[in-house]
């Protein structure tokens, strides 16, 4: 169409300059004119409407400018914080369309912060007030920022450490042990008689205790003899303590079975031993007949060597003859002879216990030398014992004194577990000045009791003193005197008295001498 119109535009044209002819033309106003063309304007391209003048047939272009678009959005896509969004528009004529970017703005944080405890972490959050991203960033635990009160341990008392935050007041305690006490020893060493003792310094705290180092009690070497027991004459030991000079000594039995050949005296005709033809001639001598001994023989022949030549120094001598001990005495049965005592009473032993024979009876012995077998057990006081002492508490009670017994019989085992006791208590060497030995003690006799109180202070009182002064008529002896620690071997016991016997109780008494004294025996352990 547009090719059409353009082509008679053309022909129009030719027409004009070769048909028409040339006059000087008169300016035509184009008064008339016909449309012959119309391009209507676009949106990017001018409009163009073509006439041609009526009258002078000139062709005349009318232009319109390019409309340019119309455009209208048609579709849009909002941004997000991060990703850009976009707007489409569509030009509403030619339909020509174009995109606009929306950028992504970027979030926009709002931040709070929660602070760090000690021990719980803290955080700052960030959290987008678009989109409600959230990001958190972890603020670290502090940790405790202790401070510490210390309270140092003692020997005796144990310490601590008081933690305290200062941040947050937590607290906690460390216990620090005591220290125990740091002690320097000084030793005083005890001596045979006299108690040591350690003294022990805490270096720390001055605390001081002292251990007791017991007597050593002495420490005997063997005994030597310095006067040899003869048939006559009893002899005398010696032993020294070896940490000093102590001395004691002990007398020693005269010889008791004499051998013949040994024996010196009853060797009346002194040809070196002793045999009947002795005995013979002594007997002889005793009866008036001269053999024509000299004054030597005759001394031999005075074999007890007192009130000259008698029937007695001829039965010695025989005695000797026949293997036996020319002074044994005649024994009640079951009793065996053991020799004399340094005070010339014979010594008899019946089933393992000892007794010194004298005037009153058969004395039982009971102490440090003289021991009593475990079986040894007549399980209480003996009846006459008893009976003696129930005389006696009546005696006293008459006189306003009232005995009573605080320990009578003990047996061999309850003396055992009561001298351990003492001796686990204060040492051996100190329980043994008054506690005996199992099998030493008098009290397992049945014939000795403690009475009413077992203090030194007893012999003060009303009734020790009674006792003391009236024991003896009932047959009682306070047996270990004061004064007398060395030769009874304990202490004064003022309590502890001893069945003997009226009689013997009473010579014991009146002689003031102790139990060993009189009857001349030793105790001590061996
Ligand atoms: N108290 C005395 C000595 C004893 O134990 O037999
Ligand atoms: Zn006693």
């Amino acid at each position: 169409m547009k090719h059409r119109i353009r082509a008679l535009t053309l022909l129009l044209l030719l027409t004009a300059l070769f048909v028409l002819p040339a006059k000087a033309a008169e300016p035509c106003h184009h008064p008339n004119k016909t449309k012959i063309s119309e391009t209507p304007a676009a949106c990017t391209s001018a409009g163009e409407t073509v006439y041609v003048c009526d009258t002078c047939g000139e062709t005349l272009t009318e232009t319109v400018p390019a409309l340019g678009h119309d455009y209208k959005e048609i579709s849009r896509r909002e941004p997000t914080c991060t990703k850009d969004g976009s707007v489409t528009y569509r030009c509403t004529r030619c339909r020509d369309r174009y995109k606009e970017t929306l950028k992504a703005p970027g979030h926009k944080y709002k931040k709070t912060r929660t602070d760090p405890t000690c021990t719980e972490a803290g955080n700052i959050t960030a959290v987008c007030a678009r989109c409600g991203d959230t990001r958190i960033k972890t603020l670290r635990a502090k940790g405790h920022d202790y401070k510490t009160k210390v309270k140092a341990p003692t020997c005796v008392k144990a310490g601590k450490t008081v933690f305290t935050c200062a941040r947050c007041g937590d607290v906690y305690t460390k216990t620090t042990p005591k220290l125990g006490h740091n002690y320097k020893e000084d030793t005083v060493l005890p001596t045979c008689t006299k108690a040591g003792k350690t003294v022990f310094t805490c270096l720390r705290c001055g605390k001081e205790k002292t251990r007791k180092l017991s007597p050593l009690g002495h420490s005997y070497g063997e005994w030597t003899v310095i006067k040899p027991a003869t048939y006559r004459n009893s002899g005398k030991e010696i032993r020294y303590c070896v940490r000093g000079d102590k001395k004691v000594t002990r007398t020693v039995p005269r010889l008791t079975h004499l051998k013949a050949s040994a024996c010196d005296p009853g060797d009346a005709d002194m040809d070196g031993s002793v045999t009947t033809e002795d005995a013979r001639l002594i007997l002889r001598l005793a009866m008036g007949i001269d053999d024509g001994l000299d004054t030597a023989q005759r001394k031999k022949a005075d074999f007890d060597d007192k009130d000259g030549v008698t029937m007695e120094d001829a039965r010695y001598t025989l005695r000797v003859c026949l293997g036996m001990d020319p002074y044994a005495p005649t024994l009640l049965p079951g009793y065996t002879y053991k020799g004399r005592t340094a005070k010339d009473y014979p010594i008899a032993e019946k089933d393992g216990v000892t007794y010194i024979v004298n005037p009153y009876g058969y004395t039982l012995i009971a102490n440090k030398t003289y021991s009593l077998p475990a079986a040894y057990a007549p399980g209480n006081l003996t009846e006459e014992c008893r009976a003696a002492y129930n005389e006696m508490a009546a005696a006293a009670a008459k006189d306003g004194i009232n005995l009573f017994i605080v320990s009578g019989y003990r047996s061999w085992a309850t003396q055992d577990s009561l001298y351990r006791r003492y001796a686990a208590q204060d040492g051996a060497a100190a329980a043994d000045t008054y506690s005996a030995r199992p099998g030493h003690s008098e009290h397992q006799t049945g014939l000795a009791m403690d009475l009413n109180s077992l203090s030194g202070s007893f012999a003060n009182t009303r009734e020790g003193k009674w006792l003391a002064a009236n024991a003896h008529k009932y047959g009682f002896i306070i047996r270990y005197q004061k004064d007398k620690q060395s030769i009874t071997g304990y202490i004064y016991e003022p309590w502890h008295v001893r069945y003997l016997g009226k009689e013997l109780a009473a010579e014991v008494y009146g002689s003031g001498l102790c139990l060993e004294e009189y009857f001349g025996i030793t105790s001590t352990y061996g």
